[in-house]
């Protein structure tokens, strides 16, 4: 049942280029240069009329919404607001007619989302539902919506879960940017070519496995870790964090590269390793500053580096390649190494992988 691997989250990880063509197709038809979504056609004029888009979700698929912020106001220039369902569900938010809610999640059962679709849903916005578990009781309860189709996800830490979330997301992104008109064809038709392209990059980037072990085996150790990245990245270091946590117990914390200065830069010393995500493009050369700032407090840096950097590997302890992309698309190759960190760490520290203490794969109590 685990196909060979010894834990689900492994077998998971590795699933990951399939998982993204699942999620493909019958949607990006490349000869044509057309993006297919049914969710999304039959709804056009709402999403065209939208003042904005509220993404509501937890944890890891919130992570996924985040960096479906960067996507969403970059390419279709429509604003976006990322909640945790708990808190907006809550907070009596401002919710009209003319808000598209975007709910994520892989299980379909979270209970803080399905309130929170409730809640925008007598408000009157029109909710659309990203989740992985067919028939679940978020895809019911949404107006329409788009499956991930990553197959079952067993292991308790997501992973293709996230991947095809964010492939989703970025799909709807790149549909209503041409329906706007905020993308010109040749652009649309070059995102289409670069996302193609993503699940032989995600093959590429699990070949840093091995190398990913041993980094994990000397910091394995370790009581705190810090994540950073900056821009499409950004909520990438957050699902870093959340992965080690999760599964190895350490404390760690993901934050925006630049925040580091205002406060977390107090924590760093010989004994933090910080993992940067320092891809090229997307404030690169702000990225390598903050790396200096951390070498000359002497944390432990683990780059994860476009292919055949140079900069960054002059300054790092250690540096993780991945092949290089479309900034936007980054996020779908950069959490590759950031997952296998987690998941081997948390093997050599003996711990629980598939089910983690405390945790439940589908959170259906508030
Ligand atoms: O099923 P959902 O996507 O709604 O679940 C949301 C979170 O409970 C979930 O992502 C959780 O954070 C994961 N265990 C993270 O790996």
């Amino acid at each position: 049942e685990k196909g060979g691997y010894n834990h689900f989250m492994l077998k998971e990880i590795y699933e990951q280029p399939d998982a993204i063509l699942d999620t493909f197709r019958g949607r990006l038809l490349i000869n044509d240069a057309v993006i297919k979504l049914a969710g999304v056609e039959d709804n056009m004029k709402k999403f065209l009329a939208a003042d904005r888009i509220i993404v509501v979700a937890c944890g890891t698929s919130w992570h996924a919404g985040l960096v479906s912020e960067y996507i969403f106001e970059d390419l279709a220039r429509i604003p976006v607001e990322v909640e945790y369902a708990s808190e907006f569900r809550y907070r009596n938010p401002v919710i009209t007619e003319k808000d598209v809610v975007i709910a994520i999640s892989q299980s379909g059962e979270t209970a803080d989302t399905l309130a929170a679709i409730k809640l925008a849903k007598s408000r009157g916005a029109f909710v659309f539902g990203v989740c992985n578990v067919v028939g679940s009781s978020i895809a019911r309860e949404t107006d329409a919506g788009a499956y991930t189709h990553a197959g079952p996800e067993i292991g308790v830490a997501s992973t293709k879960a996230f991947t095809t979330q964010i492939t989703v997301l970025t799909l709807m992104a790149l549909r209503l940017a041409r329906a706007k008109g905020t993308i010109s064809s040749s652009e649309f038709r070059h995102h289409l070519i670069e996302l193609e392209t993503i699940p032989d990059k995600v093959k590429e980037a699990l070949e840093s496995d091995s190398y990913v072990q041993t980094i994990a085996n000397i910091y394995k150790d370790a009581t705190n870790f810090l994540y950073l990245g900056r821009g499409f990245n950004f909520p990438v270091a957050l699902e870093g964090a959340l992965k080690l946590k999760e599964i190895s117990y350490i404390h760690a914390e993901g934050y925006p590269a630049a925040e580091m200065k205002h406060g977390p830069i107090a924590l760093i010393d010989e004994q933090m390793p910080v993992v940067v995500i320092a891809t090229k493009k997307g404030h690169y050369e702000k990225v390598v500053s903050n790396i200096q700032e951390i070498k000359s407090r002497k944390g432990k840096i683990i780059g994860i580096v476009t292919k055949g950097d140079k900069n960054v590997r002059e300054l790092a302890d250690h540096v993780i390649e991945v092949p290089e992309s479309l900034e936007c698309l980054t996020p779908l190759l950069t959490t590759i190494p950031l997952q296998l960190l987690s998941y081997h760490i948390a093997v050599m520290l003996g711990k629980n992988v598939d089910q983690p203490r405390n945790l439940a794969k589908s959170v259906t109590v508030e």
